[in-house]
């Protein structure tokens, strides 16, 4: 059967790890978490001090990272890999979040990362969610994309996720941390945050899990022609 590439983007905790998941469950795909490779690469530099802003530091760090991501057996997830040390844990820290878009935004950062996107995606079969995939990763993706939820949603969704790791956390730092995220994503100069101009818009403020999938399954069967 065809397969094609389906890509998801969005603002912060709109809900496209979720609907990218289940979907690319359904359809028997892979499924990639662009942000999870950004977010590795900023507790790298974080970890070891690395000096981003001086071009030659940069550069050497960037050589030093490898990413995978590999199958957990006994949850079926995939998880992020980061030099060979399983960090899927480790960067939903909202340490790593404070500083995620000052090192996405680095252009040589995300070509490093969009060059490992276009081998993932090469075999196609690939559910990729982020902030330009359907933009600039896989301009031409059959399937694309763009997940929007009211504001007060989405805080509330990351505040849930980020309570249970960690029940000092305020909805205000959460709520601060996205509103930045969002503007820092949205106005960089490098492959900034927009909608393709053929992806298709879906609101969840009032969509359940399930119908969202089941909106979004119909779509990519439509294009894959099955
Ligand atoms: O999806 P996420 O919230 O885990 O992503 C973390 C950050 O990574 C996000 O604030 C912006 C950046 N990102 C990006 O610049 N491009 C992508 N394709 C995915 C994420």
């Amino acid at each position: 059967m065809k397969k094609i590439i389906v890509t998801v983007d969005g603002l912060s905790s709109a809900g496209k790890s979720t609907l990218a998941k289940a979907l690319a469950k359904k359809l028997g795909y892979v499924y990639v978490d662009s942000g999870a490779m950004y977010r590795a690469i900023t507790l790298y530099f974080l970890r070891n001090h690395v000096e981003w802003n001086d071009k030659k530091k940069l550069q050497n760090a960037i050589k030093e990272i490898q990413l995978d991501f590999r199958v957990n057996d006994r949850t079926g997830a995939s998880e992020i890999h980061l030099n060979d040390e399983n960090v899927e844990y480790l960067i939903r820290d909202l340490i790593i979040a404070e500083k995620v878009s000052e090192i996405a935004a680095i252009k040589e950062v995300r070509a490093f990362a969009v060059t490992q996107q276009h081998k993932f995606g090469a075999k196609k079969g690939i559910v990729m969610d982020g902030r330009d995939i359907g933009t600039v990763v896989f301009p031409n993706a059959e399937l694309k994309i763009y997940m929007i939820a009211d504001s007060a949603v989405r805080v509330e969704r990351r505040f849930k996720e980020l309570y249970e790791k960690n029940p000092n956390i305020t909805i205000e730092e959460v709520r601060n941390n996205i509103e930045m995220r969002d503007y820092m994503d949205s106005h960089r100069e490098v492959s900034p945050l927009k909608k393709a101009a053929d992806a298709i818009e879906l609101d969840n403020t009032n969509l359940t899990e399930a119908e969202q999938l089941q909106k979004s399954l119909a779509l990519a069967k439509q294009r894959i022609g099955g």
